[in-house]
């Protein structure tokens, strides 16, 4: 144990140890053991993408709103900030609950620049109801961000009426010259949320009916959270509707547990039959539950009790068992559907019988970092067998891995998958950048060893 951090934090870590290395920029260190079973309840923080559409839209409304179980998530912590910015003041009292005295639909021009971090929810959905205010704001956001695409949103919301100004390429950093803005009937090429949600937030501000007509289905938590904030938002097929004009009011609400964390210890409780792990309060909302279909296909033993719904969002505990780890297929809808979790799935691939194949994945590369690429090169370093595709990846199963010196990447969900994918791996794994988990789940390390044991 002489390795171990000196901190009281970190003091006592059998399998995971956290490890100060100056080398690394980015920050910790953290050394991954091998387990032999995963066992306990995790209380995973409350739900990125809620917490962030929650505190956007409580700015905008009359009245404070009280969230309870807000992300402790850096990304959130960067939209909180933007927020306070721009006029609308926030504090955060006991546990993870915050306070956001929303100052209605005008909010104040920002006297600095907004940093949006490592957040593209906060880039590309702020950017909404940026568009209608009546002043420039300027974006700006860390390497990551300044490397993703933006004219997914800046051509929505030019074509209602904001002038963008980008970097080449469309990239960060953005300068939004809002005013008045017409409606729009929108049909992306992408299928993102982000983009939806960014064109009915600028759509409250349009005149007439603005319509996002999306080419698959995406997560739908910004109309729900619009709805409970009393805006009216008519979903049919494909397409979402929202009348401008419309005021919001102030809610209070409770944010489920995010299943994109969860979906890490599914993949840690997959991994040695014989586990199980309880996680209370978790998200259940059916556009991103195809996570818990594909986990069933694939052997791991779910129930699911407490089935309860928070202002539109359904949540219930999940209890899964470890039992056969078979592989699958992820393609089309299901890819768009399972995209946060791809690479938590790819990095215990190898593990499982048949492997795993996923096609159409080329957003894949625009995420926080190029997640084909470093999930590729990960894998490879711990001795698997893997084809990298333009637009995807295939992992052969039965195959046996070693510890290796693996690189988060800078990507929080990349840290994290391989901390997960080390627990059966032969030997230590060493993570460099860990602390990139942060991004979205700050407490990832301690949870994930509080419920491993050798
Ligand atoms: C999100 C949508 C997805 C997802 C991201 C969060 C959201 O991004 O990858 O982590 O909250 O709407 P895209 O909209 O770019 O697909």
């Amino acid at each position: 144990m002489s390795r171990v951090h000196k901190t009281a934090r970190v003091r006592n870590l059998r399998y995971i140890k956290f490890m100060p290395d100056g080398s690394t920029p980015a920050g910790s260190t953290v050394i991954v053991r091998p387990a032999c079973t995963v066992r306990g309840v995790v209380r995973i923080p409350g739900d990125k993408s809620i917490s962030h559409r929650y505190a956007m839209l409580a700015a905008i409304a009359e009245g404070t709103s009280r969230f309870h179980n807000f992300s402790a998530a850096r990304d959130c912590a960067s939209t909180l900030d933007c927020v306070a910015k721009l006029g609308c003041e926030w504090k955060r009292s006991q546990d993870e609950t915050i306070e956001v005295q929303g100052v209605g639909p005008r909010l104040k021009a920002p006297p600095e620049v907004l940093d949006c971090g490592n957040s593209g929810s906060t880039m590309r959905m702020l950017s909404g109801i940026l568009a209608g205010q009546p002043f420039t704001s300027k974006l700006c956001g860390d390497e990551s961000l300044s490397r993703r695409p933006m004219a997914r949103i800046m051509k929505p919301l030019s074509e209602m009426g904001a002038r963008i100004e980008a970097a080449e390429g469309g990239r960060p950093p953005l300068i939004i010259h809002g005013g008045p803005l017409k409606a729009i009937h929108y049909r992306p090429e992408v299928a993102s949320a982000q983009v939806k949600s960014c064109v009915l937030f600028a759509g409250l501000y349009a005149d007439g009916e603005t319509v996002v007509e999306e080419p698959i289905r995406t997560r739908d938590h910004g109309e729900i959270a619009l709805r409970a904030f009393g805006a009216e938002v008519e979903r049919t097929g494909n397409a979402s509707r929202i009348a401008g004009g419309q005021r919001l009011r102030a809610i209070e609400a409770h944010v489920p547990g995010d299943l994109s964390s969860a979906a890490f210890f599914f993949c840690a409780a997959a991994l040695f039959p014989g586990s199980q792990i309880t996680l209370p309060g978790i998200l259940m909302n059916p556009t991103r539950a195809r996570l818990l279909d594909i986990l069933v296909q694939m052997g791991l033993k779910i129930s699911v009790a407490h089935l309860e719904e928070h202002q539109g969002e359904l949540v219930g505990t999940i209890e899964a068992r470890g039992a056969a780890w078979k592989g699958a297929v992820i393609a089309g809808a299901d890819t768009a559907a399972l995209i946060d979790e791809i690479p938590v799935l790819a990095a215990v691939a190898p593990y499982t019988d048949d492997g795993l194949e996923v096609l159409d994945a080329k957003e894949l590369r625009v995420k926080e970092s190029d997640r084909i690429a470093a999930v590729a090169a990960n894998l490879r370093k711990m001795g698997a067998e893997v084809e990298e595709r333009p637009d995807g990846l295939r992992i052969p199963g039965r195959q046996h891995l070693h510890g290796a010196e693996l690189d988060s990447f800078g990507d929080h969900r990349i840290a994290m998958a391989f901390a997960v994918a080390a627990l059966r791996a032969e030997g230590e794994t060493t993570i460099l950048g860990a602390d990139a988990a942060g991004v979205s789940y700050p407490s990832f390390f301690e949870d994930l060893r509080a419920v491993t044991s050798g």
